[in-house]
């Protein structure tokens, strides 16, 4: 097994107002330091909604807490006159490490094609920060197609624009397992995972496959994430629903393969 610093990702979504993220993060960050859990050897990372961004940015730079900042989303260009949207230079400016793009939420809720995940990710790049780069099949993909030729097909297109040597991590979230309460099978979810890492391979060299980390999304808990984590090619999760509770996020963190 190649050993990938696992990361944790809690995406909150739109959850939590700047003042709950406050004694979230606080209680969060408090129930590791509890456990005493050398959590070191996991990244941890929370993606707040933009209006939290600076307040928790604040809060891990005062108490140097080891917790890396993600934001949801970004502008695929550059500062200017885009109402709405939200610059890549100026998450990277509070701080923000990663930056998810490709969520199925915005694929599918906001009508975003690959050309526009495509574009996001290479902002992110450009402004010096990491790509979660989202990529799932639906309940009607799984069924026409099976699992991993759309998450194969977003791949390739969200990869197309990054320079070589950018740093991206890659989410597998399969849309059915989305707030579902039904995961995906870690086995399944290791088949995907070891085919992206392939193509990775094919399109990008084998060094860049070994070093990019690969993570689950969809339905993960306490209960099941040490299944998805002990799969050769799966790296992590990106948690949803139950990134808000500070208490069942602190015990994914804590997982044990
Ligand atoms: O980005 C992670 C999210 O889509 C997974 O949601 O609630 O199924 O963990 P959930």
């Amino acid at each position: 097994r190649v050993e990938r610093v696992p990361l944790i990702a809690g995406n909150w979504k739109m959850n939590l107002d700047h003042l709950q993220a406050i004694a979230h993060v606080q209680k969060l960050a408090w129930s590791l330091k509890d456990a005493r859990h050398d959590y070191g050897s996991v990244e941890v990372a929370v993606f707040p909604p933009f209006t939290d961004l600076r307040s928790v940015q604040t809060l891990l730079a005062a108490d140097k807490l080891a917790l890396r900042l993600g934001a949801q989303d970004v502008s695929p260009q550059p500062v200017g006159a885009r109402t709405g949207d939200v610059a890549a230079a100026f998450l990277a400016k509070l701080e923000v490490r990663y930056v998810i793009v490709g969520h199925s939420e915005r694929r599918h809720g906001h009508g975003e094609d690959d050309g526009v995940v495509a574009a996001k990710a290479a902002a992110a790049v450009a402004a010096g920060m990491v790509p979660v780069i989202c990529v799932g099949e639906t309940a009607d993909d799984l069924e026409a197609h099976g699992s991993a030729a759309i998450p194969h097909a977003q791949l390739e297109a969200a990869l197309g624009g990054l320079p070589p040597e950018a740093e991206y991590v890659i989410a597998y979230e399969p849309v059915w397992a989305i707030g579902s309460g039904s995961p995906a099978a870690p086995e399944q979810a290791q088949e995907v995972a070891s085919l992206l890492r392939a193509r990775i391979g094919e399109l990008r060299g084998e060094p860049e496959a070994t070093a990019t980390r690969v993570l689950y999304g969809g339905s993960v808990t306490s209960q099941n994430v040490a299944g998805f984590l002990k799969q050769p090619d799966i790296d992590g999760a990106l948690v949803g629903g139950a990134s808000i509770d500070a208490d069942e996020f602190s015990r994914i963190v804590q997982f044990r393969k």
